[in-house]
């Protein structure tokens, strides 16, 4: 199969370097001259495990190619696929579909076969219909058909999330839709990977039902933590002790700083704005959007008592230990971080931070946090140390050395990645979340 894919970021290079290891002919597409030339010489535009060996030995094989110029991209291709942004809209929080409408526009203007057009980006619900109207309108004589096809892959884990998928959702009105994008997945169908036909609506909504269900689950967990703390219960083993239960199920209850990224934050809100214009409110969500946005702050308190509360924090230093929204990414998007250094650094305290892959990107959204080139330089006369991303790293600090080098030897863990005995028996005061 010829597979083009419009937008060259995150889940476009993923998916497309994973369907050219399927043996399909994939081109990628991107406006950016300066992203595509650099993917010709083998530099990838993101950090992802994996990625830029995958996409090496499908260039090599000659199963995938890369290009500015989206008429000789989609030449020929049997699916065409829109995997462009969908930011939030600046000032309402709508998910901004300005690049996908316009991606649709010139698909239309340069259709030169029968193709299907797939929207991998996550678009809310209705967007197919648009994006069908939009080639109707550009008056192509050639077949078409507009598909649903969500992402579910998550950053760090993306290239085995998409070969080895929980389930494929297609959202197809008819026949020609289904039949290719059963071609395109057919080395998943083989690998006996669920798929879930449904129809485009559905399947829009449900990759946003999917992130707000997942967003909700850690929220939940985040407020039995806090209640876990006032009442002297340890929120590890409720997890543990609801997870067992089937129906609830062990993953996203682990307990933390709040969740951000690329996709829940985003998410969650564009599906607000839709419940708002079809007047049917999704009161769950919109609490726990107001619950995670309040407990980045919190994060920042939590340290802050750590110093001995705000009153006497200004002039000490904290060592901030990790920076990302999560680890194995360098992704800085709505990161807990970002809400901790300021409440710290507004607070007067000096604030030194190491990340290991996330500093370039975090540097411009926290001016005055001083950024370090290893953990134990930002550890050096750290009154409180705050690991905020549960990279390995942070899991092997060498505690002697740790305590040798810090002022004082506080430890504010809110990952929970160390066991309370431990350090304590190492001598550190230990702060973590919702164990007693
Ligand atoms: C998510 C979805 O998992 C994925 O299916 C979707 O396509 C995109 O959004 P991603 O944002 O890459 O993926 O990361 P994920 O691993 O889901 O973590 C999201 C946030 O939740 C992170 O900030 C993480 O730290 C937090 N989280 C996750 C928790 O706090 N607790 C958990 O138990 C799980």
């Amino acid at each position: 199969m010829k597979i083009a894919m419009v937008g060259s970021g995150y889940v476009g290079l993923v998916s497309g370097a994973c369907f050219a290891d399927f043996g399909h002919d994939v081109v990628c597409i991107d406006k950016d001259q300066s992203k595509i030339d650099r993917l010709h010489d083998g530099i990838m535009p993101i950090y992802e495990p994996g990625l830029a060996e995958l996409v090496g030995s499908n260039v090599k094989a000659g199963r995938l190619t890369f290009t500015t110029s989206l008429a000789e991209g989609i030449k020929s291709a049997d699916a065409i696929f829109i995997a462009v942004g969908t930011p939030s809209r600046r000032g309402d929080g709508h998910a901004d579909l300005s690049f996908v409408y316009a991606v649709a526009r010139e698909i239309g203007e340069h259709l030169a076969n029968d193709a299907v057009v797939v929207t991998k980006s996550t678009v809310p619900v209705g967007t197919g219909d648009e994006v069908e109207r939009i080639l109707k309108d550009s008056g192509t004589s050639h077949k078409f058909s507009v598909v649903s096809n969500p992402e579910f892959l998550r950053e760090g884990a993306a290239i085995g999330d998409f070969k080895r998928p929980d389930r494929i959702v297609i959202g197809a009105e008819d026949d020609f839709g289904r039949e290719t994008m059963r071609a395109v997945y057919r080395p998943l169908f083989l690998n006996e990977s669920p798929i879930l036909f449904t129809g485009r609506r559905t399947s829009e909504l449900i990759k946003y039902a999917a992130n707000a269900f997942l967003a909700t689950k850690i929220t939940f967990i985040n407020e039995m933590a806090d209640l876990c703390e006032k009442v002297g219960a340890d929120v590890q083993d409720v997890s543990r002790g609801i997870g067992m239960d089937n129906r609830i199920g062990s993953k996203f209850l682990h307990a933390g700083p709040g969740y951000g990224g690329s996709c829940f934050p985003k998410d969650t809100l564009a599906l607000l704005k839709t419940a708002e214009d079809y007047d049917s409110p999704t009161r769950i969500v919109e609490a726990v959007v107001k619950v995670n946005d309040t407990r980045k702050r919190a994060m920042g308190r939590k340290v802050l008592d750590a110093l001995g509360g705000a009153d006497n924090a200004r002039g000490k230093k904290v060592a901030l230990l990790g920076l990302t929204f999560k680890p194995n990414t360098d992704d800085m998007r709505d990161s807990p971080a970002i809400a901790v250094a300021q409440t710290l650094t507004d607070a007067g305290v000096t604030v030194e931070a190491y990340d290991p892959e996330g500093m370039e990107l975090a540097r411009p959204l926290m001016p005055e946090v001083t950024m370090v080139e290893d953990p134990y330089a930002a550890i050096k006369d750290a009154d409180v140390i705050a690991i905020v991303t549960e990279w390995d790293a942070f899991r092997a600090l060498d505690l002697d050395r740790v305590k040798d080098l810090a002022k004082a030897p506080v430890l504010v863990d809110l990952r929970n990645i160390y066991r309370p005995d431990e350090v304590r028996a190492a001598g550190f005061e230990y702060t973590s979340i919702g164990r007693g």
